[in-house]
């Protein structure tokens, strides 16, 4: 089954409705769909549900104070703010409703809503009677107004025994509401492995052969491939970035041992993707101890052949070769040269970057490729690296399947 909410943090706000039971079922639900729930709650909430309930669904202790020393760690609404990728408060009772609407946030949940730069989604449950007055009415259009978005209650009997609108939407229906929210869940369930950066080739202890690769195109689609619900591993070489959430970083050094780790967790990759600048040539043999400078007006090193990495994953056979997707960085005949790799190395795609203009490339932060594949050409205009990032992640998903259903 697809979880459409891969690699999705979600805070679950519970706040004081007759309809707080019900968000022990929506945390389940939105589990089964991949999704990590962390919950808050009022102090209204904790009179129907417990919060020992929701500790124990979501495996996670559950955030119940904005002022206690004792359970909030020093600025606990904005590090769960800042952890959340969308916020559900289900369900949310008509006083919330005015409390956000007023921008308060003199109570936990109200806070962390305030703090939040993420998307802010309100499933209302309550009387009818209630939802129909012109007070609820107008703070549903005041939230509206700022972007929140309104899982509507639905029609039907009511816990009071009436029979109206202000029912708690679906369980069913709020999961699928939340994953349509996100973009994509299209590497849900697949094993990414990404290479990215420079490599570095020992001279000596000191000094080392590299290249300006500054590894920002790699972490981006790192990231965009985490977004798209894969379990990422990010091989690096060094970098002064940070690594994505939710990605798992190795650090290498050289060319050998980027190949190393690569070929450590090939056999369980569904998609390879070799974004690493990798040195070409190394010292044939690195000095042990630092080259001293002499009268000498030249210095000589032998180079030799470093591993070709894309070569090595693309030679795999008998079903271990992931879907593999290289980079062909040039600075002239930039389609040429990038088909020509594309068919010496047997690969599913090749990205042909031109590094040679300095408004994209290497230590920019816009990039422009084209993707080429077997009578496949695609060219994907300016823009940032990450944006670029995510619709390569889409275009390779989408052919990785399309070679999966066809063989
Ligand atoms: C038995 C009972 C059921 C309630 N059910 C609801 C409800 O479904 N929706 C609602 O908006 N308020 C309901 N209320 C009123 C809220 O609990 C009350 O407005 C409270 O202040 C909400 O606090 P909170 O928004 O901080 O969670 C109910 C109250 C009681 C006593």
């Amino acid at each position: 089954m697809i979880k459409r909410l891969s690699n999705k943090r979600i805070l679950l706000g519970v706040t004081g409705g007759i309809a707080a039971y019900k968000s022990a079922e929506i945390c389940r639900r939105l589990q089964d769909e991949g999704a990590e729930i962390r919950t808050a709650m009022t102090s209204a909430a904790q009179k129907f549900i417990t919060p020992l309930t929701l500790q124990a669904l979501s495996r996670n202790p559950v955030h119940l104070d904005l002022l206690d020393a004792q359970t909030e760690s020093a600025m606990g609404h904005i590090e769960v703010a800042r952890w959340a990728d969308l916020i559900l408060i289900a369900p949310a009772s008509a006083d919330f409703i005015s409390r956000l609407a007023q921008g308060r946030s003199d109570d936990l949940l109200t806070a962390i809503c305030l703090a939040a730069d993420c998307k802010v989604v309100v499933a209302p449950s309550m009387n009818r009677s209630m939802w129909e007055k012109k007070a609820t009415q107008n703070n549903m259009g005041e939230i509206q107004n700022r972007k929140i978005d309104i899982l509507n209650p639905g029609e039907g009997d009511q816990a009071c025994g009436e029979i109206g609108v202000g029912r708690l939407m679906e369980v069913g229906n709020i999961v699928n509401s939340l994953s349509e929210m996100f973009e994509t869940h299209s590497l849900s369930g697949k094993n990414v492995v990404v290479t990215a950066g420079p490599t570095r080739e020992a001279i000596d202890p000191i000094r080392y052969i590299s290249n300006h690769s500054s590894g920002k195109q790699g972490y981006a689609i790192a990231e965009a491939a985490m977004e798209a619900g894969a379990a990422v591993t990010l091989i690096s070489g060094p970098t002064n970035l940070p690594v994505p959430a939710r990605v798992e970083i190795v650090n290498v050094g050289s060319a050998d041992e980027m190949l190393e780790k690569t070929l450590n967790i090939i056999e369980r990759t569904d998609i390879f993707i070799s974004v690493a600048a990798v040195a070409d040539f190394k010292v044939e043999s690195p000095a042990l101890s630092k080259i001293k400078k002499t009268g000498e007006l030249k210095l000589s090193l032998e180079l030799s052949k470093t591993p070709d990495i894309l070569l090595e994953i693309s030679k795999l056979k008998n079903g271990r070769k992931p879907f593999t997707v290289g980079f062909a960085a040039e600075t002239e005949n930039l389609i040429k040269n990038a088909e020509k790799k594309l068919r010496e190395k047997d690969l599913d795609l090749i990205v042909a970057n031109n590094v040679g203009d300095p408004t994209i490339g290497f230590d920019s932060d816009l990039n422009e490729v084209t993707v080429l594949g077997h009578e496949l050409n695609k060219s994907f205009p300016k823009s940032s690296k990450k944006t670029l990032a995510r619709n390569l992640i889409a275009f390779i998903a989408e052919r990785c399947l399309e070679s999966i259903a066809y063989g």
